[in-house]
């Protein structure tokens, strides 16, 4: 991978990875038949829907639609473990639908996924009855979870995760009385605004430093509806952290989810001088959306991340760190050691390939330093089969001339299939044995 042209034109991301998996899971929870347009058609998402299917839903898949035929609740046991892959989303929300009936679920992963921690779900759905097993202190996969009758409770998340909020909403769906996550700031809220579409009512409470409640009632049931996926915001990060970094470049990216609690990024590309005009914004299945154009400006400047901007660019922290590393000065991040345990330990991992391009990176317990500057040599980037870490840095690759080589890129079809067809449109050069393991 190294540069082509000037970064310049107008693509459209895959659908959105967090939307697609709840569509998908909801549906095979709900009675009847879900139709979800413009599904995330990457592995992560492949692992959701196999999973409903192996539980009694039934896919089918064309290339606009995926039609989701629903058990009304009554999953099937699934006879052999459930292959999570590499998504977490995926075996965080199935722990909370498996865990409340009784019976015995194996949930497995990739070896990434069997690093990742599920005590933040053992924890809630040991209180409401069901147990899960796993491995160490920190609970890895493979997961056993034994289900039950469920009971519901009132839950204080100790962290701000949509995931843990949504495994607990879900286990709450089939347990006794009600069921009440509180998260202490705030994270995506693709749940709740899913699941009264699918004929669920929540209770919901805003609340300071931008945490809410949530409140289910147990036995609620779900009834189909149709959903339309916007664009991935976190897929399109990368190629807008392209045209961000380079001066005079400018993409737009279409019909890209513009959901508040994912959109922090936008805002850091502004303040860093970059200018970011959003076009055409309209409400579709509850969701925001609309075009986004990135112009890069003559120079980026640095910028200090504000803490409580954090949790709503969790997932675009690689791309930012391609954006910091043009800028003019230091730029910090703090407050995200959440980051040290998603599909790899992006922290450490993006310092390390900051290092490996001779750029200036300062690696903290829970945050970075990256100072701007002129990357060079053709270093072999470590992605650690991580799909975000291998974008940013195949993203920052396209503004060098020099190429820059990676040991691996097979984890990109994790989020986003038409990457690297999308980064050639815009103005990358592929270099066609641009995997090379030099090791
Ligand atoms: C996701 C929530 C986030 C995010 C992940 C997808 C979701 O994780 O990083 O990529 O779909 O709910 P946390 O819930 O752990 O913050």
């Amino acid at each position: 991978m190294r540069r082509g042209r000037r970064f310049a034109g107008e693509f459209t991301p895959p659908g959105d990875k967090s939307i697609t998996h709840r569509a998908i899971l909801f549906g095979l929870l709900a009675s009847g038949e879900t139709r979800i347009r413009g599904a995330n058609a990457g592995e992560d998402c492949a692992r959701s829907a196999a999973a409903a299917v192996a539980l009694g839903a039934r896919i089918e898949r064309q290339e606009q639609h995926w039609r989701v035929t629903g058990t009304a609740g009554a999953w099937q046991a699934a006879p052999v473990p459930l292959d999570c892959g590499n998504s977490g989303t995926t075996l965080r929300l199935l722990a909370g639908i498996v865990a409340g009936r009784p019976g015995t679920t194996r949930l497995t992963g990739d070896a990434s996924l069997s690093r990742r921690p599920m005590r933040r779900i053992a924890e809630p759905l040991g209180r409401m009855g069901a147990r899960l097993e796993g491995a160490g202190e920190t609970c890895t996969p493979p997961i056993d979870v034994h289900g039950s009758q469920l009971h519901g409770i009132d839950y204080a998340a100790p962290m701000a995760s949509a995931q843990v909020a949504t495994c607990t909403l879900l286990a709450g769906l089939a347990a006794s009385g009600s069921t009440c996550v509180t998260l202490p700031g705030p994270a995506r809220d693709h749940t709740e605004r899913m699941l009264p579409a699918f004929g669920v009512a929540l209770e919901q409470e805003l609340l300071a430093h931008g945490g809410r409640s949530v409140r289910v009632a147990g036995g609620s049931r779900l009834t189909a509806t149709d959903v339309d996926v916007p664009g991935d915001f976190s897929a399109a990060a990368f190629a807008l952290a392209a045209a961000a970094s380079e001066p005079g470049a400018s993409v737009t990216t279409r019909h890209v989810n513009l959901n508040p609690t994912r959109t922090a990024f936008l805002d850091v590309l502004r303040a860093m001088g970059a200018s970011v005009e959003v076009a055409g914004e309209q409400v579709v299945s509850g969701e925001p959306q609309g075009d986004v154009t990135v112009t890069g400006p003559e120079r980026l400047r640095a910028f200090d991340i504000p803490a409580e901007w954090l949790p709503r660019m969790v997932d675009e922290v690689p791309a930012w760190a391609v954006v910091a590393s043009a800028a003019a000065g230091t730029s910090r991040l703090a407050g995200a050691g959440e980051l040290r345990v998603k599909e790899s330990d992006r922290i450490a991992s993006l310092a390390a390939g900051l290092r490996a391009l001779g750029l200036d990176c300062e690696e903290r317990r829970d945050g970075l330093a990256v100072t701007g500057g002129s990357a060079h040599g053709s270093p072999r980037i470590v992605t650690h089969q991580d799909h975000r870490i291998a974008m940013a840095f195949a993203v920052l690759a396209a503004r060098l001339e020099e190429p820059v080589w990676f040991d691996d890129l097979a984890s990109v079809p994790t989020s986003y299939p038409a990457f690297f067809a999308t980064l050639e449109s815009l103005g990358a050069e592929l270099i066609p044995d641009d995997v090379r393991d030099t090791a």
